[in-house]
């Protein structure tokens, strides 16, 4: 056997026994750097005759290649076999529980803040937010409330000390503002739903001073009650997932809506608690009414092009009637027991397909 075949075996086999590629480069080195065992050959062409050159010359270029080729070869498989080994080492199980100790839970407040936009949402509504702290031209005056006007009085309202140009801010009452600020900045048609915080001088068993509602805002050339009335129907069988729920509207007075009406729904109240969708009993729900022409007006637009219809729902009372909490009180008392009794899991999002609740 030459020199050169004894090279190339013994080459090849330390390439593939190197189980590393550090152990792999040292057999690098050893053949073909510097002064490795291949490289001390080609150094012996210059000393030979033609003729034998011609024919050692192509034969050690040749084993050159071969044995980069298998390094090459090599170092690749050692580098997959590296990675495949960090995969398995540094795997992170996702699929653990959370350590039961960590589980946090959803308010309800905030469920049913989900499910409510993944109701309208469905239905094409869009969700706009405004500021809690309001002025009395968006919180009441541009809603139709004149100077004034009795029904000011009904929001026992949070007044702000006075700024500098003695003028009053408030702690917004109700969401209504929001529509406000809505047709201030955005072209009909509009399709916005408006969740926030609102405030009201009140403390008992069903009233706290804080509370939560979602406000609804329709405006398009052609819109009627028919519309307000088909709309929130919808939006009560999907929110309280009785198909056939009734839905009754009743006349009642908003300042910023003409005509406006109370929408209740058909329930059962003989076993103590409430049961949506059956008996003969009924249970409001919401305020609602055909955008007041004077409100359009306060926003410039022009009531004999536009028309629109608003509603307007308290997400705390809605809460408690779904989920059958009798006192409103704790749901501002941070307490991990009730939280845990009445939360939801933060994880499962309400979706129209999946199921609500
Ligand atoms: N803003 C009213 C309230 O807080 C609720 C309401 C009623 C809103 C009728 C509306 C509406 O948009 O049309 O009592």
């Amino acid at each position: 056997m030459s020199e050169i075949d004894t090279i190339e075996t013994e080459a090849l086999n330390a390439i593939e026994c190197a189980t590393d590629l550090t152990t792999l480069d040292g057999v690098r080195v050893a053949e073909l750097g510097k002064k490795g065992r291949v490289s001390g050959l080609m150094k012996t062409l210059g000393g030979m005759d033609p003729e034998e050159r011609k024919e050692m010359g192509p034969r050690l270029n040749a084993l050159k290649n071969r044995l980069n080729d298998a390094i090459e070869g090599r170092k690749t498989a050692l580098e997959d076999a590296e990675l495949e080994a960090r995969l398995v080492s540094e795997k992170a199980d996702l699929s653990l529980p959370p350590r039961p100790e960590r589980t946090g839970a959803l308010h309800p407040v905030m469920q049913v803040f989900e499910e409510i936009e993944e109701i309208f949402g469905a239905m094409g509504f869009a969700v706009a937010e405004g500021p809690d702290i309001e002025d009395d031209f968006h919180n009441f005056t541009a809603l139709n409330f004149p100077i004034g006007h009795p029904a000011r009085e009904d929001h026992d309202t949070f007044f702000m000390a006075p700024d500098k140009d003695g003028e009053r801010k408030v702690l917004r009452t109700h969401t209504s503002p929001v529509q406000i600020r809505t047709m201030m900045s955005q072209k009909p048609p509009i399709r916005v739903i408006i969740p926030g915080r609102v405030y009201r001088n009140d403390w008992d068993a069903t009233h706290t001073p804080m509370f939560h509602q979602v406000e609804g805002l329709v405006i398009d050339k052609v819109t009627h009650m028919g519309h307000l009335k088909g709309c929130l129907t919808d939006f009560a069988r999907a929110f309280f997932e009785v198909d056939n729920v009734v839905t009754r509207f009743r006349p009642h007075f908003f300042p910023f809506t003409e005509p406006s009406a109370e929408m209740d729904v058909q329930c059962d109240r003989s076993g103590g608690n409430v049961k949506v969708g059956e008996g003969t009993d009924w249970l409001e729900v919401l305020g609602s009414g055909m955008v007041h022409p004077n409100v359009l007006r306060n926003v410039g637009l022009d009531p004999d092009e536009y028309q629109g219809f608003a509603f307007g729902m308290g997400v705390d009372r809605l809460a408690m009637l779904k989920y059958g909490m009798p006192d409103l009180r704790p749901y501002f008392e941070s307490d991990v027991r009730w939280l845990s009794h009445y939360g939801f899991k933060p994880w499962l999002l309400p979706s129209l397909s999946g199921g609500l609740s």
